[in-house]
């Protein structure tokens, strides 16, 4: 790694990408954090764009043998800046909400880039996006199925719909982030598809663009979406032999990533089975990855605001917490949490926590790491993901600043939220 750069602002030489140390110093793409830290304060999210830009570049190279669209999940991380990142690399967009899609025009997308998915599609939300005139619209029901048609109709218009199934399959994640299987809320069962498929046809508003399958989040194991890939390749083939036209196959997201730092899922196995079921169609791939291209390119950096001991070791706790990262209170997910500045010293076990009032409040337990100190920075890794998108006030607390690092340099992405900003639509 390249001496470290000590100025923010300015331009260093780059050699490392992501967050690692250099001595004792954690940097992100060659930037000393601690520099970044002292201008733009804590909790902050810091993003590597080189990570970013390697991930979304990894899997765009992995699918290049098929005829495909990337359709970047805003759901997992929608800051506009990062939004406006992934359009420049050549991503689309699929949100999950009229929100997401207010945020996918404004980083630039034209609406025929954007898929708009959702279980709960309000009726406002779907006529903003048949009179935008979005990609498709990912159905979930029959009954939205005549929602769109009939909103459709009235505009004169054909909406672009692909049909979500939920082909019984299990993601093997967290119960929480598993889509697939019958008792989950999402999409119509496997043996409905085809009928609908067909009535989708007969209706004057509607264009059959697709089929579409999301099984779930955080799948570490390759062998659910091959068999979600075979269900729903089997559905597009049935259709094709009656001469029922579709034009895309949407295999969803729900990539996993590694978040203890042992080797996570092979893009390319990945991109292989897609490919595959593709090609076993005729159709084209749309694929809707979030969390393996921004998880482990973002690290939230906090600061220690108390350390007291207790029974078994110490708690830590932090000035970040549920509310700048609810992944670990809301699903038990690990994060490694590591030191800004390395201290020399014997591990001792440490609970560490955040400041909120609810005894779920905690970031990572029996943690062995020499014992911090009141003001040492820590960083949560792989906190890209799922992090600031799910960020609250809840305690009041403010939503935290965000920062790129970028060819060596810095910027504030998002402001940290003032009280003013917070209480702008109370009267
Ligand atoms: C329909 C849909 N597509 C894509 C994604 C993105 O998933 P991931 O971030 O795991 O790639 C999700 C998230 O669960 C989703 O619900």
């Amino acid at each position: 790694m390249a001496e470290a750069a000590t100025s923010p602002h300015t331009a260093a030489p780059r050699t490392a990408v992501g967050f690692a140390y250099d001595r004792d110093a954690l940097h992100c793409d060659d930037v000393l954090i601690a520099d970044i830290v002292r201008e733009v304060g804590t909790p902050t999210y810091l993003y590597s764009a080189a990570t970013i830009a390697i991930r979304l570049r990894t899997l765009t190279a992995a699918l290049a043998g098929t005829p495909h669209a990337l359709h970047y999940a805003l759901k997992a991380n929608s800051t506009l800046a990062l939004v406006t990142m992934m359009r420049t690399l050549g991503a689309r967009a699929d949100a999950n909400s009229v929100g997401e899609i207010e945020v996918a025009l404004r980083a630039g997308f034209a609406p025929g880039e954007i898929l708009f998915t959702g279980v709960g599609k309000a009726r406002a939300e779907l006529e903003r996006a048949v009179t935008l005139g979005v990609y498709a619209i990912n159905a979930e029901s029959a009954g939205e199925l005549e929602r769109i048609d009939a909103i459709a109709r009235a505009q004169d218009r054909r909406a672009r719909v692909a049909l979500r199934v939920n082909p019984d399959v299990d993601a093997e994640t967290h119960p929480h982030i598993s889509t697939g299987q019958r008792h989950n809320k999402f999409g119509v069962p496997l043996e409905d598809a085809p009928a609908l498929v067909r009535a989708m046809h007969a209706r004057a508003g509607l264009h059959v663009a697709g089929l579409h399958v999301h099984l779930g989040s955080q799948m570490m194991s390759l062998e659910p979406i091959m068999r979600a890939a075979a269900a729903i390749v089997g559905v597009a083939r049935a259709l094709k032999a009656e001469g029922v036209p579709l034009d895309h196959l949407d295999l969803g997201g729900g990539l996993g990533i590694s978040y203890d730092g042992t080797p996570g899922p092979d893009p390319q196995a990945y991109a292989a089975i897609l490919g595959a079921a593709a090609r076993d169609t005729g159709l084209s791939l749309i694929v809707e990855p979030g969390r393996t291209i921004v998880g482990p390119a973002g690290a939230l950096v906090a600061r220690v605001v108390d350390v007291k001991p207790h029974q078994a070791g110490h708690f830590v706790v932090l000035d970040a917490g549920m509310t700048e990262l609810l992944r670990p209170a809301l699903y038990g997910a690990f994060h490694r949490i590591v030191p800004v500045t390395r201290r020399h010293a014997p591990a001792a076990r440490c609970d560490i926590v955040g400041p909120v009032c609810e005894s779920s409040d905690i970031l990572g337990l029996a943690r062995e790491l020499p014992l911090p100190r009141v003001d040492d920075l820590l960083a949560i890794l792989d906190a890209g993901a799922y992090g600031s998108a799910m960020a609250s006030n809840y305690n009041r607390r403010p939503l935290p600043a965000e920062v790129l690092v970028q060819d060596g340099r810095w910027r504030t992405i998002r402001r940290r939220q003032t009280i003013d900003d917070m209480l702008a639509g109370e009267l």
